[in-house]
C-alpha cells in the first residue's frame, strides 16, 4: 500500500513537471508575450528610481505585439501620490531582439527569460545626462510568483552586478491596481 502511495505521489510529482512550461532564454516570440501582466519585482543599480515615487517605480498591466513588431505597453505609476496609467511603445532596433523606448530618457530593452504563460524578464538600460543605468523587470501573469522564480531574477541581478538590496519584490505595495480593466478581478482582489 505505502509503495502504491509512493508511486502515485512520484506520478504526480512527474506530471507536474511536465505541465511547466518551456524556459525560453533567446529567440523571443513577442506575441507570446502579449497580454496582461503584472510587475512582481523591480531592480536596479539607482535604488531611489524604483523605490516610492522613483520614475522607474512603474507596474506593467498589458503589453501588445503590434503588426509592425513594435510592442505597446500600459504602464500605471503614481504621480503625486495619485495613479495614472500611460502608454509606452517599443520600437525594434536594427539589432534582434533590443527595442527602444522614449521614458525618462532614452531606454535600450530586451527580454531575458520568460515561460510565456508564467512570467518575463526584461532588461533595461536607461540613458539619461549622460549616465547609464540598469533596470530590470520580473513580469508574472498572475499578480504573484514562486520564491523559485524570484530567486531566479535575483540571481539574473546579480549576475548584472545589481545588488541583492537593490532587488525589490513589489507584491506588498499599492500596484495601482485598481486602474487596472474591470475584466481583471482576479487582480484586484489579490491585493
Ligand atoms: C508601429 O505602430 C505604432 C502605432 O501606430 C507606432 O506608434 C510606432 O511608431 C510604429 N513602429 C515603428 C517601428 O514604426
Amino acid at each position: 500500500m505505502k509503495l502504491l502511495l509512493l508511486c502515485l505521489g512520484l506520478t504526480l510529482v512527474c506530471a507536474q513537471e511536465e505541465g511547466n512550461h518551456e524556459v525560453v532564454t533567446s529567440n523571443f516570440d513577442t506575441s507570446k508575450v502579449s497580454g496582461k501582466w503584472y510587475t512582481v519585482m523591480l531592480a536596479s543599480d539607482v535604488k531611489e528610481k524604483i523605490e516610492e515615487n522613483g520614475n522607474l517605480r512603474i507596474y506593467v498591466e498589458s503589453i501588445q505585439k503590434m503588426p509592425n513588431n513594435s510592442l505597446f505597453a500600459k504602464f500605471l505609476t503614481k504621480e503625486n501620490g495619485k495613479c495614472v496609467e500611460f502608454p509606452l511603445i517599443g520600437k525594434p532596433t536594427k539589432r534582434n531582439g533590443i527595442y527602444s523606448t522614449i521614458y525618462d530618457g532614452f531606454n535600450l530593452f530586451h527580454i531575458v527569460e520568460a515561460v510565456y504563460s508564467e512570467y518575463v524578464i526584461f532588461y533595461l538600460l536607461n540613458f539619461k545626462n549622460n549616465k547609464v543605468t540598469q533596470f530590470m523587470e520580473l513580469y508574472g501573469r498572475k499578480p504573484d510568483l514562486s520564491p523559485t522564480i524570484k530567486k531566479r531574477f535575483e540571481e539574473i541581478g546579480r549576475e548584472q552586478g545589481i545588488p541583492k538590496e537593490n532587488i525589490l519584490d513589489v507584491t506588498n505595495g499599492d500596484r495601482c491596481s485598481h486602474l487596472r480593466g474591470s475584466d481583471d478581478a482576479q487582480g484586484s482582489s489579490a491585493e
